[in-house]
């Protein structure tokens, strides 16, 4: 077994890290606790906006910087944050101890940094897998604790293995028929057994911040690029495949896989920095959040591509179902994202004039894509509406999206966004630049070859807008 050496204490990183007494308090007080305890003097709207356009006209890819924190790592997610993108607007648009949003926290990367700059970082969130890695990556542990129940874990499931039959009926009952055919055509027979041994060491860990931290290793083994221990081959990219004949994978066995990346995580607790910076993420809905108007002073978010491009729950089931949630479920949740297909019964806005001839264009085309573009424009509406709220006046919201193609069509979501914003009064001050690297953020790819096309070039950009909450 691999030894870890620590060369922070557990009083030391407990008593720097100990959450305040705040914790178990609403929402809306805490916000309040820090906006006055920061009592720092406020920074200029003419300041921000001549900061912004410096900040933006940056180079914001971000490809080949270190990744100043291990916890960024703890689980792969499609379309994360460079950790250095959100730092970048913390740093130069918020003093410690202010309050930093991420209204669509994703794998926490806001969160993560907020905290780690000595901000407040507060994230919400709808997709169950999400909501997991971030309050795992915004808790502070203690390494020692969670190495030594990774071990017991790790070797209970090993010598649980030899009462084989017990461990069988524990997974006969574990799901639904449903969730169980899925189970059945995504794992191998000797893969179900050893990710039910693993789980039922699991939950018998007490302390329930370690409980997490374990149980989010656990989903990182499932839910790789590759498709981990399961039969799925590309996770990341596209539709799920399962093996066939003509794809080979290397069979992995799930409980060393356990141990390997559950020592990995535990070692980047250790980077885990002292500041006074306090981060939390919890369910919220981007479109109605729990927080009080003007209570924010950054927010920084990306939300789901238009047109369900990249399909969270998809690859997030792959783990989701063995953490106690049964598929038909999960699939009535994905209906509820933002950017999802769903468009019966759906509540639209009225859009303004180039997004509204965009999504004509597209429905001349395909009406049913006119619709889910519709709807997409709409619940962004709602989204800048909220954040609009939340915001203390002269401050911003940082949101980085991309386009969609429907029907060949670019969505041209970052100025249909800017529009939207400039109708809500909440003005788009600027727009900054930032090309993908594809490959490394899983996002979807094209399967067409039209390198060439200004489309396709343009898929491979994001956009980051300043939206400016006016005085
Ligand atoms: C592009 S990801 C965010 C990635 C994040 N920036 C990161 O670095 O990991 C968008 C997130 O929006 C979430 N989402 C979708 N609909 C939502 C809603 N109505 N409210 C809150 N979050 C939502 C998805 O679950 C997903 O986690």
């Amino acid at each position: 077994m691999i030894r870890l050496n620590y060369n922070v204490t557990q009083n030391s990183l407990m008593q720097k890290r100990r959450f305040n007494p705040n914790k178990h308090r609403k929402l809306s007080e805490i916000v309040t606790d820090f906006a006055v305890s920061s009592g720092l003097e406020r920074i200029s709207t003419g300041d921000v906006t001549r900061n912004l356009k410096a900040l933006l006209s940056k180079d914001l890819g971000f490809h080949d910087a270190p990744v100043n924190n291990g916890k960024h790592n703890f689980h792969s997610f499609p379309a994360k944050f460079p950790p250095q993108l959100p730092r970048l607007f913390i740093e130069n648009l918020t003093y410690p101890g202010e309050l930093v949003l991420d209204p669509m926290s994703g794998s926490g990367t806001t969160i993560v940094e907020a905290l780690s700059a000595g901000r407040l970082g507060l994230g919400f969130d709808i997709d169950p897998l999400a909501l997991l890695i971030g309050k795992v990556k915004s808790t502070p542990l203690n390494p020692a604790s969670v190495e030594l129940e990774a071990r017991r874990v790790v070797q209970a499931a090993e010598l649980s293995l030899m009462h084989r039959l017990k461990i069988e009926k524990e997974l006969e009952k574990k799901f639904d028929p449903q969730t169980k055919k899925f189970i059945d055509y995504w794992f191998t027979d000797e893969t179900q057994i050893e990710l039910i041994a693993l789980l039922l060491q699991i939950e018998k860990v007490e302390d329930p911040d370690i409980k997490d931290f374990l149980k989010l290793a656990f989903s990182a083994i499932i839910v790789t690029k590759s498709g981990g221990v399961s039969l799925a081959w590309d996770l990341g990219h596209t539709r799920p495949h399962r093996l066939n004949q003509g794809k080979s994978k290397k069979y992995k066995a799930a409980i060393p896989e356990f141990e390997r990346r559950a020592i990995r995580n535990i070692e980047s607790l250790v980077d885990d920095n002292p500041s006074i910076g306090e981060g939390r993420v919890q369910f919220g809905n981007a479109e109605n959040l729990p927080l009080d108007e003007e209570s924010v002073d950054l927010i920084i978010t990306s939300p789901p591509y238009a047109s369900n491009a990249i399909d969270y729950m998809r690859a997030h089931k792959f783990s989701l179902v063995w953490l106690g949630m049964e598929v038909n479920n999960l699939t009535a949740l994905r209906s509820t994202y933002i950017g999802s297909d769903k468009v019966t019964g759906y509540k639209f806005e009225t859009l303004p004039s180039l997004t509204q001839e965009i999504i004509s264009r597209i429905a001349a085309l395909d009406a049913k894509k006119g619709f889910v573009l519709r709807r997409y424009f709409s619940e962004m509406t709602r989204v800048l509406k909220e954040m609009q709220r939340v915001l203390k006046p002269g401050k911003v919201a940082i949101v980085v999206v991309g386009s969609s193609v429907m029907r060949g069509i670019d969505t041209e979501t970052d100025r249909c966004l800017a529009e939207i914003g400039e109708s809500l009064n909440f003005p788009c001050a600027g727009i900054g630049l930032r090309l993908l690297d594809r490959d490394r953020r899983m996002m979807p790819t094209s399967t067409k070859s039209r390198a060439d096309s200004q489309i396709e070039n343009r898929m491979h950009r994001e956009f980051v807008l300043a939206f400016l909450k006016l005085n």
